[in-house]
Parts: C-alpha cells; structure tokens; sequence
C-alpha cells in the first residue's frame, strides 16, 4: 500500500546513508587504532633491534667462534621486558632465549629469512609451536662484514589482541546504537509525512464518492497544514457550489414560473371571454408580450452565464456616444421606475465616446439601473453619474435603497447571489456585468451600507 511504500522508502534512504557513514568512519577508525597499536609496537620493537645491533657492531667484540660464549653478554646487554630475546646461530638453531626454553629445531620464520637475504625482518603471526599471536623482529649481528647471529626479539600480541578486540567491540557497539536510534526517529520522522498523506488519501476518496463532507481532521504542521487547509477549504467550496447549484435551479424554476403562470393566465383568461372585449383583449396581450419579453431577457441572461462558465463570451468595441446609451437605458426602465414613483436624477457631465461593446455596456447600466429601481423604497431618488477620471470613464448610480450588509459586498459580484432569497432576480446580473467591465479592462464596484443606500458603478479605461 501507499503507505508503507513512503515509509519504507524513507527509512530505506535514512538507514542507507547513515549506514554508510558510520561504516566509513569506524573503517578509518579502526585502521587507525590499529596501526597506532600494531605498528607501534613493530616499531619499537625494530628500533631497539637496530640499535642493538649498531651497539654490537661498535663494542662487542664477537666472531664466529666465540658466539656460543658470548650470548650471555648479548642476553645482558640488550634483552627487552616486554619480549623473549632470542640468540639465533646462522644456521637457524637457537642459542639462547631471555625466556630460557631453548627449542633445538631449525627456526624458520619469515622474520628469520628476511634478516638473513636483506639485513632486517618483522613478522607477525602464530606461533605454532606455543599456538601464540606473536610479533617477531630480527636483525643480523656482524662481525668484519659477516653474520655471526641474530638477534630476534618476540612479543606476544595477545594482550593488544585483547585491548583491540575491546575497542572494536564497542566501536561496533556504538555503532549499532546509533543505526537503531536513526532507526527510531526515522520511524517517527517518515510518520509525520505518511499520516497526513493516509488521511488526505481516505478524505480525497471519500469526496470522490460524492461525499462532501470529507474533511481532513489532523494537526499538522508545516506544509501538511496548509495541504489539509486547501483540501478542507475546497470542499467547503464544492458543498457552497452544490448549494449554489440547488439554489439556482429553485431560483430559475421560481422566476420561469411567475410570467409563464402570468401568460397563462391571460391566455385562459383570452380564450374564455368572447373576444369582443377590446379594452381586456388589449390588456391581455401587453401583459403576454411584455412578460415573453421578461422570459426572454431572462433566457439570455441565463445564456450569457453559459457562455461566460464556458469562457466563450466575447465583446467587439466600437465608439459610440456614451450619453444616449444612458438616456436610452433610463427610457427603458422608465415604466418600471413610473410604477415606483421614484426620480431618476441624470448628472452628464461632457460628452463621452468610449470604445466599447454598445449592447454589453447597456446590459451592465441596465442591471445597475434596474437593482437600483429593484431594491430602492417608492419616493425614493437614484443619481446617475459619469465623468472622465484620469483616463477612464466612471460610470456611478447612486440610491437610496436597502443597502447591503458589509459581509455581503464581496458575494453579490458573485453568479447566483441573491442578498434576500425572495427578492426578484435570478442573482446573475451583478457577476456577468462583473465579467463584462472586465473583458474591457475595466473594474466594477459596489459601496454600499445598510439602510442607507448603494453606490454601484465601473470604470472604462478610455484608450484616448
Ligand atoms: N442597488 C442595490 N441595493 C441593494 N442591494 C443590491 C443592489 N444591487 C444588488 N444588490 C444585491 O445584490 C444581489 C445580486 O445582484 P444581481 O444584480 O447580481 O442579481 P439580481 O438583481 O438579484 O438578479 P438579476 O440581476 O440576475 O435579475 C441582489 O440580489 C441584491 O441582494
Ligand atoms: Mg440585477
């Protein structure tokens, strides 16, 4: 499974190189230890031969005749505490030993042959016949040029074996501890990625599932936090979207319904009467055409919102005189307005000609104008206002109206967002005007506060 793939894989990697650290530094560890103790001792061992020998050279006098009388003076002379001190004839029997036991077998070790062809041996080995590690250094003595002896010295190596054996035994020791303890805090370590990638796992197949409730409920820290944070974060956007989903459905069902129960009435109404009935017949087929007009609208509307979800909407500028497309718009919503007994205030300033997408710009101050008419008491005033700004053209409409609620501000520029459920209006006019303003390079805003009134308008940067 996953989970062990990350944790393994981790520990794997951890373990590795701290594996090969720790074995790269025992090696050169204990290759210095060893040399410090072996070598050492080699070469202690060497140097007194050396000087032993120089010191016979000079002093002694020895010959090949006398050397089985003179070994005793060799023995005084040179003989080490630490080592067996052995006098060997040329022909490789022992003479004398510091140690007393005097083996009469030829004596043929590496050390022996080497002093003999080059002037100088060491040795390390065992010695069969004691079964001992031993060390043996040996040197030539000479008399006129010529080999009368050798001097060997032998130190048993066990207790270094033992001390070595020790040092190695708790490096290794230390070692293994340390592996384990990596070992440890890889576990935990590797633990701290795997467990937030588990549960993000579980959570994101529940959400899969359709399960929009899926969240992710570990503390983390770091970037897990802000992993689980997002993840949460989207589902809360996922359950908003299907709620929003629901609610547009009701909300378009509900606004379809009003002027279709509205045509059909008439249409009954029509049907039954005698068709004589001018005054009625008339009134009954204004009321049919202007509500197929509001279904109209409100299908291109709902067209619109496709055509900007799908991310096809476009626009195609071209210059024309911005005071008519508003007086055009305020004509338009005059009946509306008429019905409310409200005063529409127009404060043109000079004449503007922007280069823009006429028919978008009339649905922007068309939505603006009728939210302002929409949701304004009666007897109330609206203000139009528009001027350059520093290259743009604002375009402002002020009322008097409800307002809105500060924490609601950003959401009314979003698809579907309706402050009052019940209010008429499907939610879509603010955020397809938003997305208008903005293929044009220009920003839409809304100030507003609570029952005091709403200030909603754009800029139109004017490329003069
Ligand atoms: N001038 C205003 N005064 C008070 N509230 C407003 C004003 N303009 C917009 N709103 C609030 O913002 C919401 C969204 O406005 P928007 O124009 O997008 O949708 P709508 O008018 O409800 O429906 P539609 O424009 O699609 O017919 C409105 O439902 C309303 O709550
Ligand atoms: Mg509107």
């Amino acid at each position: 499974m996953a989970k062990m793939g990350i944790k393994k894989r981790l520990l794997i990697q951890n373990l590795s190189i701290i594996t090969l650290s720790i074995l790269l530094f025992l090696g050169i560890l204990i290759s210095g230890i060893y040399h410090y103790y072996y070598s050492g001792t080699a070469e202690i061992l060497k140097n007194h031969a050396e000087n032993s020998a120089q010191f016979s050279k000079r002093y002694m006098d020895l010959s090949p005749y006398t050397i089985r009388d003179q070994v005793q003076d060799i023995q005084t002379n040179f003989s080490l505490p630490q080592a067996e001190t052995q006098v060997i004839s040329t022909d490789g029997k022992m003479l004398s030993s510091s140690e007393g036991f005097i083996s009469h077998e030829r004596l043929d070790f590496p050390d022996i042959q080497d002093a003999f062809r080059k002037g100088e041996g060491t040795w390390m080995g065992t010695n069969p016949e004691t079964d001992e590690h031993v060390l043996a250094v040996s040197v030539p003595l000479e008399s006129d040029g010529k080999t009368v002896a050798l001097l060997r010295f032998v130190s048993s190596l066990e207790p270094l074996d033992d001390n070595f054996k020790t040092i190695l035994a708790t490096l290794i020791g230390i070692g293994l501890s340390i592996l384990l303890m990596v070992f440890v805090i890889s576990t935990f370590f590797s633990r701290m990625i795997t467990d937030p990638v588990v549960e993000l796992t579980r959570a994101s197949q529940k959400l899969a599932k359709g399960d929009l409730e899926a969240r992710m409920t570990g503390t983390y820290k770091d970037e897990f936090h802000t992993l689980s944070q997002s993840f949460n974060d989207m589902g809360q956007e996922l359950l908003k979207t299907e709620k929003l989903k629901n609610e547009f459905i009701s909300s378009v069902s509900h606004e379809l319904r009003t002027p279709l129960t509205s045509i059909k009435g008439w249409g009954e109404t029509l049907l039954t009467g005698d068709m004589k009935d001018e005054e009625e017949m008339k009134t009954g087929l204004n009321i049919i055409t202007n509500e197929t007009d509001r279904l109209i609208a409100m299908v291109e509307e709902l067209l619109d919102f496709s055509r900007y979800a799908k991310g096809t909407f476009e626009i195609s500028p071209h210059p024309f005189p911005f005071h008519r497309l508003v007086q055009e718009v305020v004509l338009q919503l005059d009946k509306k307005r008429l019905a409310r007994e409200m005063y529409i205030v127009l404060k043109n300033g000079e004449p503007i000609k922007p280069e823009a997408d006429e028919h978008r710009i009339r649905q922007v101050i068309l939505n603006l104008l009728d939210n302002a008419i929409k949701y304004s008491a009666p007897g109330s005033t609206i203000t139009i206002r528009y001027h350059r700004d520093h290259g743009n053209l604002v375009f402002e409409v002020e009322d008097e109206g409800v307002g809105i609620e500060k924490k609601h501000l950003q959401q009314v520029l979003t698809l579907f967002y309706k402050e009052n459920e019940k209010s008429e209006g499907v939610g879509l006019g603010l955020a397809i005007s938003k997305q208008i303003i903005e293929l044009h390079g220009g920003q839409l805003y809304v100030r507003s506060e609570k029952n005091v009134g709403t200030v909603a308008g754009f800029t139109l940067p004017l490329n003069e």
